[in-house]
């Protein structure tokens, strides 16, 4: 049965898959190359938020030699709105060790690819799927639920070792990318989280969760913290103090603001920067991935002309050249 499933979402996929711009290339090398890349960037990050990015980093770096020649910084700025930073990093130093230990090759072998930064076991059989056309398929969100509803399986005791039995019972000798590519893609657009389309699914007869109407749809709400952090605001005739050791967790590549976690560092920073004053000005929130973050922003002013190690006084112009995060932009906008 399994067999046939497969066969019916290559069909399917072949027929109605999106046009992303990874799965258009121009020879091997290139596919394998955008797989490498697309597969980083849709850790943690749906399609159509990768889709522009994806562009534009293509555009800068057109295959491994040219991203793995290029700065940490350079990669940073290019990956700036996609959020996850590490994968940047990751991404960067996979290249570096492809064009010096593979010979640019991307590995083609699960150990190969498994050793490299940031590629874990769902990116190395992705890789080797999509990209090799290899016997693997990794388990992804979208997978997941698809091969959960068609087998019936139930959250239970040993659910993951009996769905990584199933997944591996729909991989076939031929046409491998195009399974696992069309089973991601299947999950996405027809058997969907909340409202899957049953009555245009070419397996719902092989659904064993459809044939029994147990297609239970529970919604899913995303777990979101929220987190506070308070903002110096100091501004000396047209620069802002800055720095890049603020404790702003996801965002720390970023120069930014003075921020912190606790609200005593604040009340600390009078004599640590020597400010003469400390005034609340607002609070504002901004969503970052999966954290509610508050900013109390305070203003202070000093007169003091010696600085301490790691802080700098920056005007937007210089800002605008460096590596800044979303959060300088919005504090800016909160304090004009
Ligand atoms: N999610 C992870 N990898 C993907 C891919 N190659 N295509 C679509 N969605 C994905």
């Amino acid at each position: 049965m399994s067999k046939s499933i497969s066969k019916k979402i290559i069909s399917w996929y072949c027929k109605y898959q999106r046009n992303l711009p990874w799965r258009n290339y121009k020879n091997l090398k290139d596919r394998q190359y955008k797989v490498l890349v697309s597969e980083f960037m849709l850790q943690q990050t749906q399609v159509n938020t990768v889709i522009p990015f994806f562009n534009a980093f293509y555009k800068k770096y057109k295959n491994i030699q040219s991203l793995s020649k290029t700065s940490n910084t350079r990669i940073l700025k290019s990956w700036q709105g996609l959020g996850f930073y590490r994968r940047a990093k990751n991404l960067h130093a996979t290249s570096k060790i492809i064009c010096q230990k593979h010979k640019g090759i991307i590995p083609s072998n699960y150990k190969g690819l498994i050793t490299l930064p940031g590629v874990g076991d769902y990116t190395a059989k992705a890789i080797l799927a999509i990209a090799y056309d290899k016997p693997f398929l990794g388990i992804d969100g979208n997978i997941k639920r698809l091969v959960s509803r068609i087998f019936l399986l139930n959250s239970s005791k040993n659910f993951l070792n009996k769905l990584k039995t199933k997944v591996e019972s729909l991989i076939i000798n031929k046409n491998n990318s195009e399974l696992m590519q069309g089973l991601m893609e299947f999950g996405a657009l027809i058997c969907k989280p909340n409202n899957p389309l049953c009555t245009k699914c070419p397996i719902s007869n092989e659904c064993q969760t459809y044939k029994k109407g147990k297609l239970n749809i529970k919604k899913k709400f995303k777990k979101i913290n929220n987190k506070n952090y308070f903002v110096i605001v100091s501004k000396k005739k047209n620069k802002y103090l800055m720095t890049y050791k603020h404790e702003l967790g996801p965002l720390k590549e970023f120069i930014n603001f003075p921020i912190f976690v606790k609200k005593y560092s604040i009340k600390n920073s009078i004599k640590k920067f020597k400010f003469n004053n400390l005034k609340y000005i607002k609070k504002i929130k901004i969503p970052i991935s999966n954290q509610n973050c508050n900013l109390f922003l305070y203003s202070a002013s000093t007169t003091n002309k010696k600085l301490i190690k790691d802080y700098m006084y920056v005007n937007k112009n210089q800002l605008e050249k460096k590596f800044q995060s979303s959060f300088v932009k919005k504090i800016m906008e909160a304090i004009k």
